[in-house]
């Protein structure tokens, strides 16, 4: 019998038992796939007495000592967060083993030193299921898109947020009432800041953004807003100009003067109007779905679900598989490349367009002072709509692109304004034609 490759699993929760029954479950197609046998060494987890399901003799709470072990050729970690795992990645790959990471805040802020510690064990550093959980995303950006130049990845890369704004626009509910429910379904963490406040789909997106334009992107160059200020009347004014609102994270390579120089990465994490035409739009309930925009493959989405042991755990086998066979055939798999270095945009600088409701009074001259404070910092008006009349108009205009900063500085100017009675919806558009 061939000699098995050995696995130590990091962590055993929800993804890490459903890996463990996986392997079970497909011993047989995984040796055929990869040509040797996988056997589990061990199982490093905190509490053993936890996981009576797990034969005790693989139970270690050791993990060091598990990553280390001379036997051991290949580490998962479904752990999650940057310490102790940051410190056990980097022991394994200085013992020279190659990893499977479901960590995204790790991946997110120090993906760069892993990688530059991967790629001097001559190891493998794979991360599929950090990114939108079961949908390959994460390799095809890395290896199948490696000759094309890509200029935007659009996505919905956090369930919990995509479920309570379907909730919202299905329902008319609000932030408070759609979180409600979606934590009682199970759908939302008790503390759901990680996702609610964007927190999850920045780390998601600075990921994304690194390996879309081989720049080193992190967590802390992603500019982002939750969801937790859309309202009823977001979501309900978003309808009426055939759009739905989606936390996006939006990642683009933003032109300088053309050939590539001045070239930066603007990436950034809000809710947005889409039309509900993109395909985006269609996204409902946890789902994910990635938009990715390339000069030579055009437009390509990728959809699926983003979350949830089974659905994640079969990333982390797939990624499991492709570094087993580069440890049969003695090789490493393709690395990340970070060559390009584009300077990270900032929010300010960033080109946008917005959507911006006002409550005014219908009178003459009313329509020509708020388009002049538009014009005052240089943004071009693409609709306006008014409706109702008398003293409860309601004007709805949405920009051309300009400038975040002077966006944000025309809505503050607007409020200001005596005309204007309230400034009741504004949300940043995207996909509009
Ligand atoms: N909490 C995430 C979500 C899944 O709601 O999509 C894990 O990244």
């Amino acid at each position: 019998m061939t000699q098995p490759l050995k696995v130590a699993l990091l962590g055993c929760g929800t993804v890490g038992s459903a890996v463990l029954r996986l392997l079970d479950e497909q011993a047989a197609d995984l040796t055929a796939r990869i040509g040797r046998p996988v056997e589990v060494a061990g199982v490093a987890v905190r509490r053993p007495d936890r996981h009576p399901d797990v034969p005790a003799h693989l139970l270690t709470t050791d993990a060091l000592g598990l990553v280390t072990r001379p036997d051991v050729d290949l580490v998962v970690e479904v752990i999650g967060g940057i310490e102790p795992v940051r410190s056990l990645l980097l022991a394994a790959f200085e013992a020279g083993k190659s990893v499977v990471s479901a960590n995204k805040a790790l991946l997110a802020d120090e993906g760069g030193e892993l990688h530059a510690a991967a790629a001097k064990a001559g190891a493998d550093l794979y991360y599929e299921a950090a990114v939108a959980g079961a949908i390959p995303l994460l390799r095809p950006l890395r290896e199948s898109l490696a000759g094309d130049q890509l200029r935007r990845v659009v996505g919905i890369v956090n369930g919990t947020t995509n479920y309570i704004l379907s909730r919202m626009a299905e329902t008319g509910h609000g932030f408070t009432e759609a979180l409600a429910e979606a934590t009682e379904l199970g759908y939302a963490e008790a503390d759901p800041t990680a996702d609610v406040d964007g927190f999850d789909a920045a780390a998601k997106a600075a990921i994304l953004a690194s390996l879309a334009f081989h720049t080193p992107v992190t967590a802390a160059d992603v500019y982002r807003e939750g969801i937790s200020a859309v309202t009823s009347t977001d979501v309900a004014r978003a309808a009426e100009i055939g759009c739905t609102v989606k936390l996006l994270a939006i990642c683009e390579r933003v032109p300088g003067n053309g050939d590539g120089e001045g070239d930066s990465v603007a990436v950034r994490v809000h809710p947005a109007m889409i039309p509900t035409t993109h395909p985006l739009a269609a996204v409902g309930g946890a789902f994910n779905a990635v938009f990715v925009e390339a000069e030579a493959a055009g437009q390509l989405m990728f959809y699926g679900q983003g979350a949830g042991g089974q659905p994640t755990a079969s990333a982390v086998l797939g990624d499991l598989v492709a570094i087993a066979r580069n440890r049969v055939a003695g090789i490493a798999g393709p690395g990340v490349t970070s060559y390009a270095g584009l300077p990270a945009r900032p929010i300010a600088e960033t080109p946008t367009r917005y959507h911006v409701s006002l409550d005014v009074a219908d009178k003459p001259g009313v329509l020509a002072t708020v388009a002049q404070e538009f014009a005052r910092h240089g943004v071009s008006i693409a609709t306006v709509r008014q409706d109702g009349h008398g003293d409860a108009a309601t004007l709805v205009i949405v920009t051309h692109s300009a400038p975040d900063a002077a966006l944000s500085s025309t809505v503050t100017a607007l409020r200001e304004m005596p005309a204007v009675r309230a400034v009741t919806s504004i949300l940043r558009v995207e996909g509009l034609s």
